[in-house]
């Protein structure tokens, strides 16, 4: 199944169970949000929705959402992990309750997307010191035969330190090759892919729960890493969406197999977020996009490799068109994006320069020490990575 069959199954699947498609929305918060700096959940911007207000498309929703989470910026590279990433959601706004959502999950997991039953296993919320365990979910797996694992604070779910949460049940796929071993929290071989939210409360201020007057559910599906699942490939890299990149990069940039997704990850990453409006700078999400592109000029250049003016248009044009970002929604070319991108790495040559003139008036081979690295990163910009290279 390709990117936009499984796009399909899942929202034809909640259609046809009365479920609205919801826009999906830029990765920047809606207005007036400022919680977090970018979209980093399909629920982000359904939130005073599942807070009580009446929502014009009804009470049962579904969409396709992009967002950006830093948080897991380490990890990317790994099989799993990407910055931007899709995220397949469907939404009960008081209406029906975890039974039937794990349900439809299940089923549609099943029968849509053709996945064993035996390469499934979950986890549902054993309790904490101020809410009882999730009962109602844990009865519903143990009623369809899948796998339960009951786990503590990891199955709480909220999207900041206020707002609505509740317990939430994840689904996890078996991706080793045999049988299947241990439990999502034994053995890193099961992969989350989906995970339903039981928002049933509301986080205060002081740290207080108070109950919602009508509770809701939040599901969200990594779209890249259920394709990985269903396309048998070994990380979200290899599915279908990155094609082209895949395709492209290795014959730019000879890369091991890390770098070269750290490459694709952040370029691709960062071209959506100039298409959603947002420009390299020192502060907030200037400054994420600013890393994202200055990790891999750093990348590159200390490897003596060619730079950003190699990367090809297509490649821009690709991923504007595959985010729904073409130039009539967004007034960007992927020339312009390009400009962005390129007036980016002219001031990351600048910095460069003039950090080869600074360490050229100190003593060669002299070992920098804390305070020095740490006064040239503030005072000049310099990141520790780029003087040791320089002062090598
Ligand atoms: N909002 C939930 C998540 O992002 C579904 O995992």
């Amino acid at each position: 199944m390709n990117t936009r069959e499984t796009i399909n199954t899942f929202i034809d699947f909640y259609r046809e169970h009365g479920h609205e498609l919801s826009p999906s929305r830029s990765l920047l918060p809606p207005e007036g949000d400022d919680s977090v700096l970018f979209t980093t959940s399909g629920m982000h911007h359904l939130t005073p929705y599942l807070l009580g207000r009446p929502h014009p498309l009804g009470r049962r929703l579904s969409g396709v959402q992009r967002c950006l989470r830093t948080t897991d910026l380490e990890e990317v590279g790994d099989p799993t992990h990407l910055t931007v990433f899709e995220m397949l959601g469907s939404w009960s706004l008081g209406d029906y309750g975890s039974g039937r959502s794990l349900r439809w999950g299940h089923r549609l997991l099943l029968d849509g997307f053709g996945l064993p039953p035996e390469s499934l296993h979950v986890t549902v919320f054993g309790g904490d010191e101020q809410t009882g365990p999730d009962v109602e979910s844990l009865q519903t797996w143990q009623e369809l035969g899948v796998p339960v694992e009951v786990l503590g604070p990891d199955n709480w779910w909220s999207n900041g330190p206020t707002g609505p949460c509740g317990p939430d049940s994840e689904i996890f796929v078996w991706t080793g090759d045999g049988e299947p071993e241990g439990t999502p929290s034994t053995d890193t071989r099961w992969v989350e892919i989906w995970n339903h939210v039981m928002m049933r409360y509301e986080r205060l201020e002081d740290g207080s729960l108070v109950p919602l007057p009508q509770p809701s559910i939040d599901t969200g599906m990594g779209l890249e890493r259920l394709l990985t699942v269903l396309q048998r490939k070994d990380s979200v890299y290899e599915c279908d969406v990155f094609e082209p990149w895949q395709r492209t990069v290795p014959t730019l940039w000879p890369l091991d197999t890390r770098d070269h997704r750290v490459v694709v990850d952040h370029l691709r990453s960062g071209i959506v977020v100039i298409g959603d409006g947002v420009r390299p700078s020192n502060t907030g999400r200037g400054y994420v996009l600013r890393r994202l592109l200055r990790r891999v000029l750093t990348l590159l250049w200390s490897r003596d490799l060619p730079l950003l003016e190699e990367l090809p248009l297509d490649l821009y044009g690709h991923t504007l068109d595959h985010f729904g970002q073409s130039p009539v929604v967004t007034g960007l070319t992927p020339v312009e994006i390009q400009r962005v991108v390129l007036e980016e790495q002219r001031r990351f040559l600048q910095m460069l320069d003039r950090g080869r003139r600074l360490l050229s008036r100190r003593p060669r081979g002299e070992v920098l020490d804390e305070g020095t690295l740490r006064f040239l990163h503030e005072t000049h910009g310099l990141p520790r990575e780029i003087v040791e290279v320089l002062s090598a």
